[in-house]
């Protein structure tokens, strides 16, 4: 079994906490640190709430580090409305007893990434990517010393969860994504196209229901929430699993299928405010960037259903 060293940079946010236990329980990860920045709900709440999912799921050896507060150029944006005022659904939030690493996100990612091997290094971005910008303009040589960048974020043929245009992710800091893609750095991005074809189905659900594991109890308790947001908001039975999806490509790349491309993000229109250009014009052999077209949705929840039987 080969190990991937990793760090993810989250907003928990419901998603992003399944997407934790994900990476927490599977053994092909070495989690190097989890990074929290406001998006969902504020960055104060998002930190709490990685340390959470930290504890719920025995992983205190892992550090987590708060991060930025507000998008690079614009007012914070929020999604309360999709994971609860507080982030979590409805699991009980209570104060975690693990601590909150040194300085800044940013800083981490930084240190991390340059002590280690070029290339070695992953990152998952789950959320605005307002803490992998600030580290890329402290440290000019981190894009080139950084392994895969496995982001969920964007939308082309689905088009925008939060403007017809627009994906949350991007849409809440489109300075920073923007910096990100025109970085150098390779991008594996998990836009709408590809976790909408994840969802969330009763039987799926039940499934993880039925582990006897705090972790599996939780995430199905997470996931019962999107699907009550969801019958709400959109009359509808299953809600996407967006987060995890970057981290299940890691796990088990055979579950997506990429294309070669380019992308850029819109900045300065208000109307279009973060959209994602995908270019699939591009010389495959140089392209840096990858879209997912497919996603195994069977396949995504069978993982984190293995994933998180206990032992
Ligand atoms: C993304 O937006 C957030 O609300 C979710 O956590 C996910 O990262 C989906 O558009
Ligand atoms: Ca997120």
């Amino acid at each position: 079994m080969s190990i991937q060293s990793l760090i993810i940079d989250c907003d928990p946010g419901v998603d992003d906490a399944v997407a934790l236990f994900l990476a927490f329980a599977a053994p092909e990860l070495e989690l190097l640190a989890v990074c929290t920045v406001g998006g969902n709900v504020p960055a104060h709440l998002t930190q709490r709430n990685a340390r959470i999912v930290r504890q719920i799921a025995g992983r205190e050896d892992v550090p987590v580090y708060g991060g930025a507060e507000r998008p690079l150029k614009r007012p914070p944006a929020g999604a309360g409305d999709f994971h609860g005022p507080e982030g979590l659904g409805d699991l009980e939030p209570f104060e975690p007893t693990g601590i909150i690493g040194d300085g800044p996100a940013a800083n981490a990612i930084v240190d991390l990434v340059m002590k280690r091997p070029a290339g070695s290094v992953a990152v998952a971005v789950l959320g605005p990517m307002t803490n992998l910008a600030l580290a890329m303009k402290r440290e000019r040589r981190l894009a080139d010393h950084l392994g895969p960048v496995v982001v969920m974020g964007g939308a082309r043929s689905e088009g925008g969860n939060i403007t017809a245009s627009a994906e949350f992710n991007i849409w809440a800091d489109p300075d920073a994504a923007a910096v990100v893609f025109a970085s150098g750095c390779d991008v594996i991005a998990f836009g709408l196209d590809a976790t909408h074809q994840v969802r969330a189905t009763e039987p799926r659900i039940r499934a993880l229901q039925a582990l006897r594991s705090e972790p599996a109890r939780a995430t199905a308790a997470l996931l019962r929430f999107s699907q009550r947001v969801e019958r709400e908001a959109n009359g509808a039975e299953a809600p996407p699993l967006h987060d995890p999806c970057p981290i299940a490509w890691l796990l088990k790349p055979e579950l997506f299928s990429l294309k070669p491309c380019r992308i850029e993000v819109e900045t300065a229109s208000e109307l279009t405010r973060g959209h994602t250009a995908v270019e699939f014009r591009v010389d495959p052999a140089t392209a840096r960037h990858r879209w997912a077209t497919t996603a195994d949705g069977q396949g995504v929840f069978d993982l984190l259903t293995d994933t998180l039987k206990p032992a």
